[in-house]
């Protein structure tokens, strides 16, 4: 039986570091709210001339090196993302692969907001275990500052821009498989977290822009509330589900939202604080990115090494939801 594998992962951070302080000259916020409710320090943005694909272009080029691999090896490209270069077509996934020398592959999108990496290893083990693929190139990419309201204080704090990548590859070696990956959604709760406008229930019109329609909503209280109970229980099902013991995990690597959520759900399911991985304070909440940019500041501190047993957590709009258990495939760094 052939194996899928996490052989690589990377990631590109814009240039432009914000910090709270410097929110404060934008809104009513202060240092003190931020860090208290979310943990968040500063979060990076893109520049205007940036788009999504160049995000994902950056960190995709990296994955295929740190895979030892070429462009040409890549036999499918699917990017998450909530902040898509164009709404309609072409997909993020199309203009990446022809910046990074893939062509005549399937690229496309998938628009699972916070869950995206989750997706995304999920269908990439799916492609590869029917045996027609043999490296896949996936990617949670997000410019989420061009959908963020600078006059929304509830919702412009949180965010920031970046991406991450991985090649999911084909193996004989069950030791550095994907064990396990659980997805899951439910649309009752779409309107917790909402791009009103600008897709075909509300199109982009003047009215619409006056009222910032094309901008993202959140019922924050309401998300944490649902976001807590969901990811610990999600947890404890993969891990059951595999007789593995929270202390047989190397690292436990959550979306990174909120690191009130982080540290409850760590808590309720007994990590110690070196398992959970934090980067919230340094990126903001960066969607589908949140995941590989978490793995990756594991992989460039030279703490992740080949067999090491992760599991990833994540929560998003939709709502969607999901859950992976992995033995790292690639070599340290
Ligand atoms: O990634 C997808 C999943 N997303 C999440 O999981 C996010 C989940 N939600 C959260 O992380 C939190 O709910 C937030 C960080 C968004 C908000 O924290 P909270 O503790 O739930 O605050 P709140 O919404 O209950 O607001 C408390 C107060 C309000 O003032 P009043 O009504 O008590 O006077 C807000 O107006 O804080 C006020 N507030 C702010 N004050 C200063 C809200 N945003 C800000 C702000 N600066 N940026």
């Amino acid at each position: 039986m052939k194996y899928a594998s996490l052989k690589s992962i990377a990631s590109y951070v814009p240039s432009r570091c914000v910090s709270n302080f410097d929110l404060e000259k934008m809104v009513d916020t202060s240092d003190e709210w931020i860090t208290k409710r979310t943990g968040i320090k500063t979060r990076y943005f893109a520049e205007s001339s940036e788009a999504t694909s160049d995000l994902a272009t950056k960190a995709g080029q990296e994955a295929i090196r740190r895979a030892g691999l070429k462009p040409s090896d890549i036999d499918m490209v699917i990017v998450a993302t909530l902040s898509p270069d164009y709404i309609g077509m072409p997909s993020t996934a199309c203009i990446t692969s022809y910046n990074l020398g893939i062509e005549n592959v399937p690229a496309f999108d998938i628009t699972t907001a916070c869950t995206g990496y989750i997706y995304l290893l999920s269908m990439a083990k799916a492609f590869i275990q029917t045996g027609e693929y043999q490296n896949i190139l996936i990617i949670g990419a997000e410019k989420i500052s061009s959908l963020l309201d600078f006059s929304d204080r509830t919702t412009c704090v949180l965010f920031g821009d970046g991406a991450g990548a991985s090649v999911v590859s084909a193996t004989e070696n069950e030791g550095e498989a994907i064990v396990d990956v659980h997805i899951s959604a439910n649309g009752k709760y779409s309107d917790f977290l909402i791009t009103p406008a600008c897709g075909s229930k509300i199109p982009a019109s003047a009215e619409a822009l006056a009222n910032h329609l094309q901008f993202i909503k959140m019922k924050g209280n309401e998300t944490f509330k649902l976001a807590v109970k969901t990811l610990a229980s999600d947890v404890e099902h993969i891990l059951q589900k595999n007789s593995i013991a929270p202390s047989e995990v190397k690292y436990f690597i959550p979306h990174q939202a909120n690191l009130r959520i982080i540290s409850a759900v760590g808590e309720m399911l007994d990590f110690s604080s070196d398992q959970v991985v934090v980067t919230v304070d340094k990126y903001g909440n960066t969607s589908a990115a949140s995941i590989p940019m978490a793995i990756n500041s594991v992989y460039e501190s030279g703490k992740l090494a080949k067999g090491d047993l992760l599991l990833l957590d994540a929560f998003g709009g939709g709502l969607t939801w999901g859950s992976a258990l992995l033995r790292f495939g690639g070599d340290s760094l």
